[in-house]
């Protein structure tokens, strides 16, 4: 049987081994998915040693998105955006990587949630390896305007400096902005911030947020739960990460197997366990 795992630190809470074996069984598809729980020193030896032993790729999750990228022989373009990788597919020729975070995100944002991207405001608050992620992606879609805040201002200037081309070529305005001087009346407002993680509260004022405003935040479970709340009682219609997580996993599965599985019974089950789990 062929195996693939997550590997991170932690992993102990992933749901990616059910949501690919809910993958595996839907579509015929012979194959294993376990969890790898990766010394913080040690990704590239770690996961050497799990191809070693005959497995065919892995997902990639914190913190190791950035060394996983690196240490592959070859790479996508989306993947070469973002700097980073959240999926390894073992060829012959050596690591091949990945980022499918960004198409997982636009897929929930356009399918799942019917919001269409083009010709929006958006504001991406965070310049983090989340937000690097889907950059690339949401540009393509071509919005009217972009623009990422970021406690950390250079970071924000560092990410809108790498997408520039990408943003012309889509007809797309970037630029970078700090928390407190982001603008007004987004009509999608996502957080790829970890400040919950941190016990803080949402990073920007909900002068962001246009009346109607999409407001998705990219964790979920109890760590999108503020952002939430506070979407909630400005009038957005909030969404949190676990739709990305489902189509996210489902581009991955695609790498790997070449077949797309369905995403909406898994994400149905995800989010009636979560509901039952609050
Ligand atoms: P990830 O891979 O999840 O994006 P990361 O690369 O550590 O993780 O990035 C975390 C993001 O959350 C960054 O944008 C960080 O801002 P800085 O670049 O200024 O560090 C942001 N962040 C973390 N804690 C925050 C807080 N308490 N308030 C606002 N932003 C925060």
């Amino acid at each position: 049987m062929d195996r693939y795992a997550v590997a991170g630190n932690p992993v102990e809470h992933s749901k990616s081994p059910f949501i690919h074996g809910c993958f595996a069984r839907q579509t015929g598809q012979a194959l294993e998915y376990t969890r790898l729980l990766v010394p913080l020193d040690a990704f590239v030896p770690a996961v050497k040693a799990f191809a070693a032993a005959g497995a065919k790729g892995c997902n990639v999750t914190v913190p190791f998105k950035f060394e996983a990228h690196a240490a592959a022989a070859c790479s996508t373009e989306r993947a070469r955006l973002a700097g980073a990788a959240n999926t390894l597919r073992f060829d012959a020729a050596g690591w091949f990587a990945d980022n499918t975070d960004g198409a997982g995100l636009v897929a929930d944002v356009q399918r799942n949630a019917g919001f269409d991207v083009a010709g929006r405001d958006l504001l991406l608050v965070g310049a983090g390896g989340a937000a690097a992620g889907v950059l690339g992606p949401l540009l393509e879609l071509r919005p009217r305007r972009v623009v990422v805040a970021n406690r950390s201002v250079h970071k924000a200037q560092q990410l809108v400096r790498a997408h520039q081309p990408l943003a012309e070529r889509c007809g797309a305005e970037l630029s970078a902005a700090a928390l407190d001087g982001c603008g007004t009346g987004y009509q999608l407002v996502l957080n790829a911030t970890a400040a919950s993680l941190q016990g803080d509260g949402v990073p920007v004022p909900a002068s962001v947020l246009a009346r109607g405003a999409l407001a998705y935040d990219m964790m979920y479970g109890p760590a999108a739960a503020g952002f939430l709340q506070w979407a909630a009682a400005h009038g957005a219609t909030g969404r949190d990460g676990l739709g990305m997580l489902v189509e996210q996993a489902a581009e991955a599965f695609f790498v790997w197997r070449g077949v797309r599985p369905d995403t909406t019974p898994v994400l149905a089950q995800l989010r009636s366990a979560s509901a039952r789990a609050s």
